[in-house]
């Protein structure tokens, strides 16, 4: 098992039951691409099956990898705060990644990220389709580029489109906005502090739609 190579796609490892236990212990054995090999451990998306709203990231960090959920590192940190102040609560929320496995590159002792490319892209894609496809989310957020160009075309732009909602066939809401480590990347405090303003209010548009699809 260990020395098995990729097969190019997570669908040559889709189980027939898709409920999330399932789909989870499934992908803990995803070959579907090199980076299974590359990793810890495979990082399935975390949160109630009931979830209205699904957060899509670009794949697992350095803590990530280690713990084995997502966003739990600096960027999760910054989600959560986020989250809070645009009062959406986390058991409405499903966060995954567009792919599951960490892809870093050495840097001294230090694993640094690294970009995962398209064929790696295109090969986990089955994974976050079979998560969609059980949670069903009402609402269903692009964090960053990555996740944007994945699910809603290579022509999406993040700087020019964020916030608005955009038809795909997803969810009934789809929309995109920055990756929260931009805003951990952001050059100063000031900069730091506008920049989670901006994210705050692109996630403030969620709790308005989940109200009126409830009534
Ligand atoms: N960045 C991501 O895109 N996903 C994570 O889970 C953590 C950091
Ligand atoms: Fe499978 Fe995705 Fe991991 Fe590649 S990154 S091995 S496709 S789970």
């Amino acid at each position: 098992m260990s020395r098995m190579p990729a097969t190019g796609s997570a669908a040559d490892f889709l189980p027939e039951r898709r409920t999330l236990p399932a789909l989870r212990a499934a992908a803990a054995r995803c070959h579907g691409c090199p980076l299974w090999a590359r990793g810890t451990q495979t990082v399935f998306g975390e949160g109630p099956r009931r979830a209205r709203v699904m957060l899509v990231g670009e794949q697992p960090g350095h803590e990530e990898d280690l713990a084995g959920k997502p966003f739990v590192g600096p960027a999760g940190r910054a989600l959560d705060r986020a989250l809070e102040a645009a009062g959406i609560a986390r058991t409405d929320v499903y966060v995954t990644n567009v792919v599951k496995h960490f892809k870093w590159v050495p840097k001294g002792k230090r694993r640094i990220h690294a970009k995962p490319n398209q064929m790696e892209i295109a090969a986990c894609l089955p994974w976050l389709e079979a998560e969609l496809d059980v949670i069903k989310p009402v609402v269903l957020v692009c964090l960053g580029a990555t996740a944007a160009q994945a699910l809603l075309g290579p022509k999406f732009r993040v700087t020019k489109q964020r916030g608005a909602w955009v038809p795909a066939r997803w969810a009934p809401y789809v929309t995109a906005t920055v990756h929260p480590s931009a805003i951990l990347r952001a050059p100063d405090d000031a900069a730091r502090h506008a920049e989670m303003e901006r994210f705050v209010a692109d996630l403030k548009r969620i709790p308005p739609v989940l109200t009126a699809r409830a009534a």
